[in-house]
C-alpha cells in the first residue's frame, strides 16, 4: 500500500550556517510528525522568492520524535535555497511529505557499512546513519568536498562511527576524489551513497566490480515531485523509472546502464 503524504505547515524553530553554503533548517509541525524513512525527502514550499513557482525537493536530513522535529540541509545554490537560508525563527514552511522511496534495511547479517556523501548529497545520509546505528553494525562514513569548508554537518556522524574526508583542494583529509581515500578499498556488506552524479557512478561502478551490495539516491531535477510529469525519469535496466516516485534511492544492481554510462 502506498504510504500517506502530508501537506503540512512547519514553524521554523532554527535555522543555523553549518557550513560556507549550508544552512540547517529544524522546522516543526502543528501536529505530530509523519513516519519517515532515512532517504526521502520533502517537496518544499518557498515563499517570498520572485520567479520560483515550483516547490523544492530536500532530503529529510534529521528527525528528533522527542522534540517532534524534523530537519533540512540546504545548500544555497539559487533563488529558492537562498530565500530557504533566510528563514527566521518562527516563520513558516510547507512540506508535502514523506516522498519517495528511502533507504533499504542492510541484511540483518551485515556488519560493517559505509556510507558515502558528497555536497547536499549527506543530507539524507545522516538519519540513514542515526538509525542504523541504533543496530548491531559498524559505520564509516565517507564525506567529499571541495574544500574543508564546504563539508557540512561532518562532526555529527562522528559519535555514530568513524568519519574519513576528502577534499579537492587537500584543506581536510584525503586530497582527492571520495574513491581515491584508503578505507573506499575496504571490503562492506552494504555502501549506501548520495552526492554528485559523477561521484556516485564511480562509487557504484567499484561496487559492482567488487560485488559489494550498494544503493545510489539521485537528486535529478523535478518538477511535480509527485510522478507525475515525467521530468524526473532515468534510465535503468528496466527501462525509465520516476526518480521521485521509484527513487530517489534505487539499488545499482538494476542500473548498469545509468552507472557505466559516464
Ligand atoms: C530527491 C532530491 C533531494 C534533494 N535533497 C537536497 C538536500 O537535502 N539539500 C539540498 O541543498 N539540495 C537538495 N536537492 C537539490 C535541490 O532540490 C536543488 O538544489 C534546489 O531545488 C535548487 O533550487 P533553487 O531555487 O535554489 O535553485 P535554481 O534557481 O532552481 O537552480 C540553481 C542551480 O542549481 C541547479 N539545480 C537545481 N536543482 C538541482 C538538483 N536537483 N540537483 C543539482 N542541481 C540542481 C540548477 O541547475 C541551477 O544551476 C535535492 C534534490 C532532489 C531531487
Ligand atoms: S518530478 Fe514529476 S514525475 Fe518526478
Amino acid at each position: 500500500m502506498e504510504q500517506k503524504k502530508e501537506m503540512t505547515d512547519f514553524a521554523v524553530v532554527e535555522n543555523r550556517r553549518v557550513a560556507e553554503t549550508y544552512v540547517e533548517l529544524v522546522l516543526r509541525p502543528v501536529g505530530k510528525l509523519a513516519k519517515v524513512v532515512p532517504g526521502q525527502f520533502a517537496e518544499v514550499r518557498v515563499e517570498g522568492a520572485e520567479g520560483v513557482m515550483l516547490r523544492r525537493p530536500i532530503s529529510i536530513h534529521d528527525i528528533d520524535t522527542e522534540a517532534n522535529t524534523l530537519s533540512l540541509l540546504v545548500q544555497i545554490v539559487g533563488r529558492g535555497t537562498r530565500r530557504l537560508s533566510q528563514l527566521a525563527s518562527g516563520e513558516r514552511l510547507n512540506l508535502v511529505y514523506p516522498l519517495g522511496k528511502g533507504f533499504s534495511r542492510p541484511k540483518s547479517t551485515a556488519s560493517h557499512i559505509l556510507l558515502v556523501g558528497g555536497g547536499a548529497g549527506i543530507a539524507p545520509l545522516y538519519y540513514l546513519a542515526k538509525t542504523l546505528s541504533r543496530e548491531e553494525v559498524h559505520i564509516t562514513t565517507l564525506l567529499g568536498g571541495r574544500s574543508e569548508a564546504l563539508i557540512p554537518a561532518r562532526d555529527k556522524f562522528m559519535p555514530l562511527g568513524e568519519v574519513c574526508l576528502t577534499t579537492d583542494d587537500g584543506s581536510a583529509g584525503v586530497q582527492g576524489l571520495v574513491v581515491d581515500h584508503p578505507c573506499f578499498a575496504e571490503a562492506y556488506d552494504m555502501i549506501y551513497t548520495c552526492g554528485p552524479t559523477p561521484m556516485m557512478k564511480a562509487v557504484a561502478r567499484s561496487a559492482a566490480a567488487r560485488d559489494m551490495s550498494c544503493e545510489v539516491s539521485l537528486e535529478n531535477l523535478m518538477a511535480c515531485g509527485l510522478g507525475a510529469c515525467l521530468c524526473c525519469v532515468v534510465d535503468t535496466d528496466t527501462g525509465h523509472q520516476r526518480v521521485c516516485k521509484e527513487g530517489p534511492v534505487f539499488d545499482i544492481s538494476g542500473m548498469t546502464k545509468w552507472y557505466e554510462l559516464c
